[in-house]
């Protein structure tokens, strides 16, 4: 089915001048960016969306690292969007990431993973929400 998911190309990608590569793999498997800003994300952004993770050991870093520079958040859409997205991205240590994928490629470990993928239609749905208006979005 067609879809649409949220990604962010991460701080450690921003920094190092590859949103273009990133978005040259999404493109590349097929998602189409129908929406896309750059943003510096404040600390209440990134606790909220990451606020499953507030128990976890790695929680204030991850705010930490995910304020420390802008970001790009996205909307793509694609057959599958969410699937093939996550896909793309690789798994989410970039040293089990398979061999081509964003996270493999360009990744500098577990936490500065260069991009993020909705995990379900229902968690893409709400983080589309959170950043982009529908106006925003042209598909
Ligand atoms: P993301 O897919 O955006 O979802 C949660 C983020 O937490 C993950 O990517 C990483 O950037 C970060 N993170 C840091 N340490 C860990 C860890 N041990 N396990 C999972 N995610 C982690």
């Amino acid at each position: 089915a067609l879809e649409r998911t949220f990604s962010i190309v991460k701080p450690d990608a921003t920094r190092r001048n590859l949103t273009g590569k990133v978005n040259a793999m999404l493109e590349e498997a097929g998602l189409r960016i129908v929406a896309q800003k750059r943003i510096v994300m404040t600390r209440l952004d990134a606790e909220t969306f990451y606020g499953v993770h507030k128990e976890r050991p790695f929680f204030n870093d991850l705010v930490e690292f995910m304020t420390s520079g802008p970001v790009v958040v996205q909307v793509l859409e694609g057959e599958n969007a969410i699937a093939r997205n996550r896909e793309v991205m690789g798994a989410t240590n970039p040293a089990e990431a398979a061999e081509g994928t964003i996270r493999a490629t360009f990744a500098e470990n577990i936490e500065a993973n260069s991009a993020h993928g909705s995990d379900s239609a229902e968690n893409a749905a709400i983080e589309i929400a959170y950043f982009f208006s529908g106006s925003e979005i042209v598909g």
